[in-house]
């Protein structure tokens, strides 16, 4: 447990041997589940939970501050179990509390504990909820990182309790961001956090610091990392989050011919994709990347960056090669619809590869301009024409 301010206690758990988050993520300096109880004149607010696995060691923090039985309220920014996981072994604690949530949250909060009894409060933006001397105010603040996301504001103690945003997997013992004994590696944990949390929402990012540049407030309380304090991380953190979700500003387009190949055979067609978007008459950059020649990330980031693409890909044991669907694995869902693409390959007997890797595509709501091209084992001079015509397709789709 730890005191923020007056009447208000971090009262999260430490995680410092956590080294993969959500399957995903590589964490290399652990997290924490930061939870926040603020005690009104009145009434007691908990915020955000903590991730079922350090139930206990949260209990006692909170038992370290007040009674459980005098919390009233709980407010979910975010329903993510690793702020929710322990909601349902904490209201056996506690005694008649409200949760106080987004719409959405209101829904994934029961779907998660697989109550339906649950007292919930659905918030607007801009309620607010009086402790007494401490007014919470909710601000809508969607999709940072899911639909249901919240802030929560405190004016008479200028602090903001983020959830996710301004987040950090790493683990601080001293809670505030002035205590940290390895600010760089801190630095690395948050850009890390954004990119892999926050990299497909740049424009609702870019929503939420406009809620926050409205707010008066010298602290930010994240429910990952270090408390974000003036004058020592807090300004760091928002102007990086302003740097990384700023539009990248290109003076052209920008096209990848992603391919790997076995034989030559899919490298050919690809050299064809290629000189054909350079001489579709548009201005654009044209990248050709085989795919098993870069580091994955760096793959990764040009196919999340790029305005069109083409893959490439032989068959091999009736599907597309694994480094296709490695890169594929890291493309951002939510900025995929109606993107250009083409997919073209090589294969000797069955061909599955390039309708899978085609279908993959669809199911991202990705824009073919034309059904997948496939060549049998060396292409014909036919076949190379019809790959420059797919890439003259890709490039006037531009
Ligand atoms: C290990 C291996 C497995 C293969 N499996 C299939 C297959 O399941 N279906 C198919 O149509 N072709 C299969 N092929 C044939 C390749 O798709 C074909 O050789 C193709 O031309 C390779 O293209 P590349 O030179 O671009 O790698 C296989 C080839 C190899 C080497
Ligand atoms: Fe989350
Ligand atoms: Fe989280």
């Amino acid at each position: 447990m730890k005191r923020i301010k007056e009447g208000i206690y971090e009262v999260g758990a430490l995680n410092p041997a956590m080294r993969v988050f959500d399957i995903v993520m590589t964490t290399d300096y652990g997290t924490s589940y930061n939870s926040y109880l603020v005690k009104g004149q009145e009434k007691t607010a908990l915020i955000d939970v903590c991730h079922r696995s350090f139930f206990e060691p949260y209990l006692q923090n909170i038992r370290e501050v007040c009674d459980p039985k005098s919390i009233n309220y709980i407010v979910l920014n975010h329903n993510e179990p690793d702020h929710t996981g322990a909601l349902a072994e904490l209201l056996a604690e506690l005694g008649d509390v409200t949760i106080y949530t987004s719409q959405a949250g209101s829904i994934y909060i029961k779907n998660i504990t697989n109550r339906q009894d649950l007292s919930i409060h659905v918030v607007k933006d801009g309620e607010t909820l009086d402790l007494g001397g401490k007014t919470l105010k909710f601000i809508s603040a969607p999709f940072l990182h899911w639909p249901d996301s919240i802030f929560t504001y405190l004016p008479e103690d200028k602090v903001v309790f983020t959830c996710d945003f301004l987040g950090a997997h790493y683990a601080e013992p001293y809670t505030f961001d002035y205590n940290m004994a390895y600010p760089e590696k801190y630095e690395k944990a948050l850009h890390n956090y954004y990119d892999a949390i926050f990299g497909p929402f740049q424009k609702y990012v870019q929503a939420g610091l406009q809620k926050l540049d409205a707010l008066d407030f010298d602290m930010v309380l994240p429910s990952h990392g270090p408390v974000l304090t003036t004058d020592t991380m807090l300004e760091t953190a928002i102007a990086r989050y302003r740097g990384w979700s700023a539009p990248v500003q290109r003076e052209e387009k920008l096209a990848v011919v992603f391919y790997t190949s076995a034989y030559g055979n899919t490298k050919r067609l690809a050299v064809e994709v290629m000189h054909g978007i350079r001489e579709s008459g548009k201005k654009v950059e044209v990248r050709f990347c085989d795919i098993i020649e870069h580091p994955m990330e760096e793959m990764r980031q040009l196919l999340n960056e790029c305005d069109a693409f083409a893959i490439g890909t032989p068959t091999i044991n009736r599907d597309a090669v694994p480094p296709v669907w490695e890169l594929l694995a890291g493309m951002d869902a939510v900025n995929s619809p109606k993107r250009p693409c083409a997919v073209f390959g090589s294969f000797g007997w069955s061909g599955e590869g390039c309708p899978n890797v085609a279908a993959r595509l669809q199911s991202l709501k990705c824009a073919l301009v034309e059904e997948p091209l496939r060549a049998t084992f060396v292409p014909t001079q036919e076949d190379l024409e019809k790959a420059k015509a797919l890439g003259a397709a890709l490039g006037a789709a531009l």
